[in-house]
């Protein structure tokens, strides 16, 4: 059984005292681990506070990005190494807004799953996908293609610590939010092509999460499609309230 998980991403928000406050606020309040499972991802700053306010309840912190490389001279990047050390669990890898804004590549984030799994760490990776770019030149759907590369040299036992993020670009904080069944298709394929790369055993298994404007209003629909195993949400996380009708609802 797929254990439904519910993930907040921050982005670039909140204050170290807010991001505590909120830990606090909502850790007693979570159902139990084995119905759900609940993660924040918060700026690097904040991750070592977090989880102490964390410990011990069900909540698991998750960074919102590393590097591939686990010490050396690489100003402004965040270790893999040391993001286990301090106990966060998971790590965003190839984000819509690092793709676009960073200009981050698939071989790039490939090298960063690989690192993040060397690490211990558990790895949710994105595939965005822009309108219009469904199909590629090769004839392959760009979210296949992006995960051919993000997840080459994966070892099929690390499987069990990837999460898959399915993210349609255009709905990523526009308030419009891909209808039930094209996130539905979205998932289905990315499960598909898991099952190629790896076997079906595999695929079966794996958690996969859509995101983009998910909110109260539509994450009841979106849950009860068969390959959506939770949630990915970026503007409806920032608010303890509402984000923990969303975990409970
Ligand atoms: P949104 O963000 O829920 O604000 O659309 C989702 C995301 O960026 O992961």
């Amino acid at each position: 059984m797929r254990v439904p998980i519910i993930a907040g991403n921050w982005k670039m928000n909140k204050t170290l005292g807010q991001a505590v406050e909120f830990v606090n606020q909502i850790k007693d309040q979570l159902p139990p681990t084995t119905e759900r499972s609940v993660v924040l991802a918060a700026q690097p700053m904040f991750l070592a506070d977090m989880v102490r306010a964390a410990k011990g309840s069900p909540l698991k912190i998750m960074a919102e990005n590393c590097y591939y490389h686990d010490f050396g001279a690489y100003t402004g990047e965040t270790s893999p190494l040391a993001l286990d050390d301090m106990g966060v669990h998971h790590v965003l890898l190839g984000h819509s807004e690092r793709r676009r804004i960073f200009k981050e590549d698939d071989d790039l984030i490939n090298k960063k799953v690989l690192a993040a799994l060397r690490n211990g760490l558990h790895p949710l990776v994105c595939c965005d996908e822009t309108m219009g770019r469904q199909v590629t030149r090769h004839k392959v759907h760009w979210v296949v293609n992006r995960l051919l590369v993000d997840l080459r040299g994966v070892k099929p036992a690390d499987m069990a610590r990837v999460t898959i993020g399915y993210e349609p670009s255009w709905a990523i904080g526009s308030g419009h939010s891909a209808d039930p069944f094209q996130a539905e298709d979205g998932c289905y394929l990315i499960r598909n092509t898991i099952a190629d790369m790896f076997d079906d055993e595999i695929a079966k298994n794996i958690r996969i999460l859509y995101g983009g404007s998910v909110s109260i209003d539509n994450i009841k629909v979106l849950m009860k499609k068969r390959d959506i195993d939770g949630c990915l949400i970026g503007g409806h996380s920032l608010d303890p309230d509402s984000f923990l009708e969303l975990v409970n609802s």
